[in-house]
Parts: C-alpha cells; structure tokens; sequence
C-alpha cells in the first residue's frame, strides 16, 4: 500500500521575541543575529503551554481549515520532540486524550531536528505493511524551557512551535524512497543534558539545557547535507530538475545558503522558517512548508525534497508529491 501526506497544519505560540529582546542579559545585537543566523524573530510558549498544548493547538488549526477531515479512524500518533512534556507519559499520548481518539498508537521519537522526516518514514512503513491507515506525525518541541539563556552562541537561536502531517493510504505512490542515518561520533557535539551520564567517553552533568558546538555541527552540515540530497535522488533515480522545492531544516540561513551553493540549487527554492520562527528544531520543516503554502508557492502535484539534520547527529530525508 502506498502514501501520502493529505494535510498539514501547524501552531505557534503567541508571544513573538525579536533579536533586541537578548540585549537585555548578553553581549549581542540585531546585526550580528541577522547576518549569521537569518534570524529575526522567534515565538515562545507561556509559562504554562507545553509540547503537548503546540500539538493540540495544531490538531485544532486542521481541523478548522479542513471542514472534511475528522479525527475518526486515526490508528496512530507519533510525536517527534526532544522537549516532550514529560519523558513517561509520552507526549502522543496527551494528543489521543485531548481528542479522545480510541484505539490509536501513541508514539514519541527522538531524533532532533530530523525527527519529522523520520516519523513520515515510519507512517509510510506501517501504511506499506498494511496495519495501520490515518496516522497523525507531528514535529513540535518547546526550546525555549531548554535554553540556557546565558550563552549568546546558543540562545539566539532557538523558537518553539509544532507543525503536523496526516499520513493515510494512496493508490499512487506520493511518499517516496528517504534516507535516514546518524552519526553518533558526534554525539557530544549538540545534546540536552537531562540525566547524569557519559555520551561519547565524555561526563555529562545536568543540567536541562542544550549545548552545542555551533562551528562544527555548521561544517558537519554542509558536508552531510549536500551528500545526502545527491544520494536521496539518486535512490528515486531523480535529477535536481525534478524538484520544485528544498526544505532542510532551518538552523541557520547560512546552512541553507551553503547547501544551496553546494548543489547548485536556486536559494529562491529552498523553503525555510528561520526569519520569523528561529531553530525550532522538529517542527522546523512543516512550518516552512505551512509558510510557503500559505503564501500561495507550493501547488498540487509539485515535489519537495525534505532533509532534517540535527542532534545525535541525526539525519533524514525524503521526497513527497503534494
Ligand atoms: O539545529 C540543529 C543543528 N544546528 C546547527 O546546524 C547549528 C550550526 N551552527 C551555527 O548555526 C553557527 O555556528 C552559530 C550560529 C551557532 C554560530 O555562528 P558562527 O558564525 O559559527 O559564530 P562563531 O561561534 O564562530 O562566533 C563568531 C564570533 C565570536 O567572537 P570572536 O571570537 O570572533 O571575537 C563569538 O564570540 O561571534 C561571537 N558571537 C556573538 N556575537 C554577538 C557568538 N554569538 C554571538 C552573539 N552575538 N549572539
């Protein structure tokens, strides 16, 4: 059985912060965000709104924009966060709560920033195996209850939000061959230290927040990510032609730049969400692709190319048909 993805909706916090907002308690400016991230403005959820309620709130938005779909039927949730509300419970199982859907997997992966592509790799196998036919995939996270907001090379970047796609059956194949991968040697490199422990040799010590090594994940990902865009059309013996848009994941404008230069691709068809929504790490790709939709670019019928990188270092990609 093959795949699609039927809908998407995504949901951000109200509560916008521009770059003048770090000026308060680091060493920065506007300037400097701008033309080393592209960034210009990230949301944050309340004191009182967690992954969960991003989620909830989304599911609310696709059904209010599509009057024909309901939540009859879904068999299965899985939610893509590293800032779940709570490790146990799970946060897909807030979601089958909040909308009393019975009988319905509940399912929260880790994988960073590729989280989204790789949830649409498993509902895509699970459709193909025949056990399950409406299954919801979010990418969601709320960053900022995880941000150390005393180092400046991190805490510009980072937003929260959550965006979603309904995954159900297709009599054409609309979900195509993904490539998912990680490199674990660079574990250390970007991680959230939630528990004692030792990741690559190295002593972790909690602390709740996330750190990176900015410079290397930058080079890392320029590197993986061309490779890896070259490799995914290959294993759909497509050309770069064929596409009609990119989604990497959106960690910083210069990334996107790069790749773009690498592949030779026109930056006018890379699609992203780090101007007005920051690194939002899962929910980064369907909110470029809610962004680009509502301002009328992506068409029925068009491809795009998705490729999440991140933590772990993770990655995934796949090609879809709208
Ligand atoms: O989402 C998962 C994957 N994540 C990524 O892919 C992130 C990859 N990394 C990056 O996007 C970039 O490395 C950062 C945005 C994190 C940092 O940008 P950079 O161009 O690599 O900056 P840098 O760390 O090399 O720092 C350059 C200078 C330094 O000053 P000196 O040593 O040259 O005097 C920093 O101290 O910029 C300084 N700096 C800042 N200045 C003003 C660092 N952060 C800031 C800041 N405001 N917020």
């Amino acid at each position: 059985m093959e795949s699609k993805i039927t809908a998407i909706a995504v949901y951000t916090p109200e509560k916008r912060i521009n770059n003048a907002y770090f000026q308060q308690f680091i060493e920065t400016n506007d300037e400097w965000i701008v033309s080393r991230t592209g960034i210009r403005e990230r949301r944050f959820a309340s004191e009182t709104q967690f992954t969960s309620d991003l989620c909830i709130q989304a599911v609310h938005n696709l059904l209010a924009e599509n009057k024909n779909i309901s939540l009859e039927g879904v068999d299965f949730i899985i939610v893509s966060t590293t800032t779940a509300d709570q490790v146990m419970p799970n946060t897909a199982s807030q979601i089958q709560n909040a909308f009393n859907i019975q009988n319905c997997g509940c399912l929260d992966i880790m994988a960073a920033c590729a989280g989204f592509v790789y949830g649409l790799v498993l509902a895509k196998g699970m459709i193909a195996a025949g056990t399950h036919k409406k299954i919801l995939v979010f990418g969601a996270e709320t960053l900022s209850k995880f941000t150390d907001f005393k180092d400046r090379t991190s805490c510009i970047l980072f937003g929260d939000g959550a965006g979603m796609a309904l995954v159900e059956p297709s009599d054409k194949a609309k979900i195509f061959n993904a490539v998912t991968g990680s490199d674990g040697g660079h574990g250390k490199d970007l991680y959230l230290s939630q528990n004692n422990s030792i990741v690559n040799g190295e002593h972790i010590e909690a602390n709740g927040k996330i750190h990176q090594n900015g410079k290397v994940v930058f080079k890392w990902a320029i590197q993986t990510v061309s490779g890896k865009i070259n490799e995914l059309l290959a294993k759909n013996a497509m050309q770069l032609e064929d596409l009609d848009w990119i989604i990497l994941h959106s960690a910083n404008m210069r990334i996107i730049e790069g790749v773009a230069g690498e592949i030779n691709y026109p930056i006018e068809k890379m699609l992203s969400s780090i101007e007005y929504c920051g690194n939002t790490s899962s929910a980064s790709i369907p909110l470029a692709w809610d962004i680009a939709r509502k301002a009328g670019k992506i068409k029925p019928g068009q491809k795009i190319l998705m490729l999440g990188f991140g933590g772990g270092l993770t990655f995934a990609g796949v090609i879809i048909e709208v």
